[in-house]
């Protein structure tokens, strides 16, 4: 990596910026060599405090024993809405951008805290207490910001299921989590199109014994069925709720949301964060990874049913009393300058995207940029998988003309915020790499027996310290977040990734280590796919892995064996994709389906994947040692389809 490409830092950001590369190296230091006072400061700068936390921070990784300003009283809407309304009551929370590009809408932070208050007052009325865990099945309308924020007022834990997840995958998080209630929409709009939500939800619910409300939010003209007793109309249940809510005050340790992703095995994780620690992080890295300065318009795409919607579209921002901007669409509808139109129609100084929306709209041709302006921006942002130096120069050279920093951002679900990353004033660029470790991070690369490699090194990423926004369990299955976490290399957080650093310390992602594969920046288990294609009848085992794909990232590559005597078939391949959607959700596509007549297995039957993984990436020299397997010619067989495909 001798010869990356470097872009220094800019005098003209660097001159603004709250972290220049001096200010960077004083703090970085100061926070490994004094986390507890570094994050005492942090904590008290950035949140408002009803009473003050006895201990900083108490962490003990053999038992995911992670706790933050334990002690200390706080409440989320209170640090996103109330301290706000003296100042800046009425400059605008969200900008919402719908579907359709003639319609938008603007709430201050006057008026999303009057929303807020009330729909808390809706949700006490239903009988939600603190504790009771919420779950949010919405598309992307701005009473999700207000639904979710309702839930922190009153204490209630929410768990919001990404729309684009079916009936089933939603029934299942409703069970995991002891859901008693949800809210949704009757339908969604994307792309022009409509989405049914609550006929999913209605399906869901059928195995949902303990569901006792459904709050509707009327988002569409068409009739939807009604369940007498259990559904409400949201904008009924408004209307007569009060706008008077006191904040509950919380402990720094109450959890405030459980978020589900998927795990190299079977049953996707709830993963748990709690109050004061996760938005202190999301905070204090909104404000400096993009260098986010008052007055700013500041748009992430990410749907709210994922982590970076989360953090970087609601509570990171509106902590910071930002003016967030919402999307509703898709950023090739009507065209595929929708990002860009919108760019300039709000004025938005800050974007923050993912690189599957970047190829693909790269893969449209530089027009659809180049007739827009976009002369507000000035920070540019990628999230979500390893960004390829083409995009990535793409992004900078004719989406940024030049001018913007692109921080490429790492982290996961179960770190609440971005941990590897540059500052826009502070670190010069590499295209293709996150560069360096954010405030009090310290990560290590580890070779397979677990020692710690200096200097250039590739191996797998682990972080030896805790941080504030760290995962705090598993929802319900404590032991299975040790186990997953912090049991294969003891004392570190292990994180799935693969890494590599080089000769100037700045670490460059690999990919995942494990059987995850990241989808158009949707995380996924092969198992989760797995088991959804061995329901078909016909299948008698499937196995999944990922495979380079230009737009995605990585697509979904499915090896099927079928039943003795069952013939395979244009239809059975459809049956199958279809049955993958229906159990998991539009997002698990399957792209390709090879039928095999078996599956290499080592003799004591294990799927030998890594076989797999290289058929499917077609590097068919590469494919190692297979005299462990029980019957060598099974990778023949495999690659012969393979090549007749
Ligand atoms: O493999 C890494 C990849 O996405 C995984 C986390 O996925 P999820 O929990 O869904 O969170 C996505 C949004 C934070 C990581 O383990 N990943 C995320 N960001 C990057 C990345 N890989 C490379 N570069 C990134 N910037």
């Amino acid at each position: 990596m001798t010869n990356a490409k470097i872009y220094d830092v800019k005098p003209d950001i660097a001159h603004n910026a709250h972290i220049n590369q001096e200010t960077y190296q004083t703090l970085y230091q100061r926070s490994i060599d004094e986390p507890g006072a570094f994050w005492a400061e942090q904590a008290a700068l950035f949140l408002t405090w009803q009473k003050p936390w006895q201990t900083v921070m108490d962490c003990d990784y053999s038992q995911g024993h992670i706790r933050w300003f334990e002690g200390g009283k706080l409440n989320v809407s209170e640090n996103c809405l109330d301290r706000h309304l003296a100042d800046r009551g009425d400059q605008v929370a969200i900008i919402w951008e719908s579907d359709n590009p003639a319609h938008d809408k603007k709430i201050t932070y006057r008026e999303l805290h009057q929303q807020v208050c009330k729909f808390a007052n809706v949700l006490k009325s239903q009988g939600v207490k603190k504790g009771d865990c919420v779950c949010i099945y919405l598309p992307m309308i701005a009473e999700a910001a207000v639904v979710m924020l309702a839930c922190t007022r009153i204490g209630a834990v929410h768990s919001i299921v990404f729309g684009g997840f079916s009936a089933e995958a939603l029934k299942d998080r409703i069970l995991d989590s002891n859901c008693q209630y949800v809210v949704c929409a009757d339908v969604g709009h994307r792309g022009g199109k409509t989405i049914a939500i609550k006929a999913n939800v209605d399906q869901a619910a059928m195995a949902c014994p303990d569901l006792k409300s459904v709050i509707v939010i009327k988002n569409g003209t068409e009739n939807v069925v009604w369940h007498n007793g259990r559904d409400i109309w949201y904008h009924e249940a408004m209307q007569g709720a009060s706008d008077q809510c006191p904040a509950e005050a919380m402990d720094a340790e109450d959890p405030l949301f459980i978020l589900y992703t998927s795990g190299s095995t079977g049953k996707p994780k709830g993963i748990l964060h709690t109050t004061g620690g996760y938005l202190l992080y999301a905070a204090m890295t909104h404000k400096y990874v993009f260098d986010y300065h008052d007055g700013d318009i500041y748009w992430c795409t990410a749907d709210i049913g994922w982590i970076t919607g989360h953090s970087y579209m609601i509570y990171g921002p509106l902590c910071n009393g930002a003016t967030t901007v919402m999307f509703e669409g898709v950023p090739t509808y009507p065209e595929a300058d929708r990002f860009w139109r919108i760019i300039d129609k709000h004025q938005v100084n800050i974007f923050y995207t993912a690189p599957t929306a970047i190829r693909a709209l790269m893969a449209q041709g530089h027009e659809f940029v180049t007739r827009t302006e976009r002369s507000s921006l000035r920070i540019l942002g990628s999230v979500g998988e390893p960004i390829n130096p083409e995009a990535w120069e793409w992004y900078y050279h004719v989406v940024g003309d030049a001018r913007c920093p692109v921080v490429d951002t790492w982290w996961q679900t179960e770190t609440g915020g971005i941990l590897i990353t540059p500052l826009p004033g502070a670190t010069p660029l590499k295209p293709g790499s996150a560069t360096l470790p954010f405030f009090g991070i310290t990560p290590e690369i580890l070779d397979s027996q677990g020692n710690v490699l200096q200097g250039e090194a590739d191996g797998v990423l682990v972080l030896s310290c805790s941080w504030p926004g760290q995962a705090r369990s598993l929802y319900g299955d404590h032991q299975r977040f040790i186990d997953t976490y912090f049991k294969s290399y003891p004392g570190y957080y292990f994180t799935g990734d693969g890494v590599r650093r080089d000769e100037e310390g700045y670490y460059w992602i690999t990919g995942r280590v494990d059987d995850v594969i990241n989808v158009s920046g949707h995380r996924m288990g092969t198992a989760e796919i797995e088991s959804a294609l061995v329901l078909h009848q016909h299948v008698a085992e499937a196995a999944v892995v990922g495979y380079p794909h230009d737009i995605k990232g990585q697509g979904i590559y499915a090896f099927v064996s079928l039943n003795v005597g069952v013939q395979a078939s244009e239809e059975l391949r459809r049956e199958l994709i279809n049955l993958v959607r229906q159990e998991i959700g539009a997002i698990a596509s399957l792209d390709i389906i090879q039928w095999t007549p078996a599956l290499p297995k080592t003799r004591s039957g294990k799927i030998m994947r890594r076989i797999l993984r290289k058929v499917a990436s077609n590097e068919l020299d590469g494919l190692g040692d297979t005299s462990t397997l029980a019957d060598p010619t099974v990778v023949d067989a495999i690659i012969l389809h393979r090549a007749n495909q």
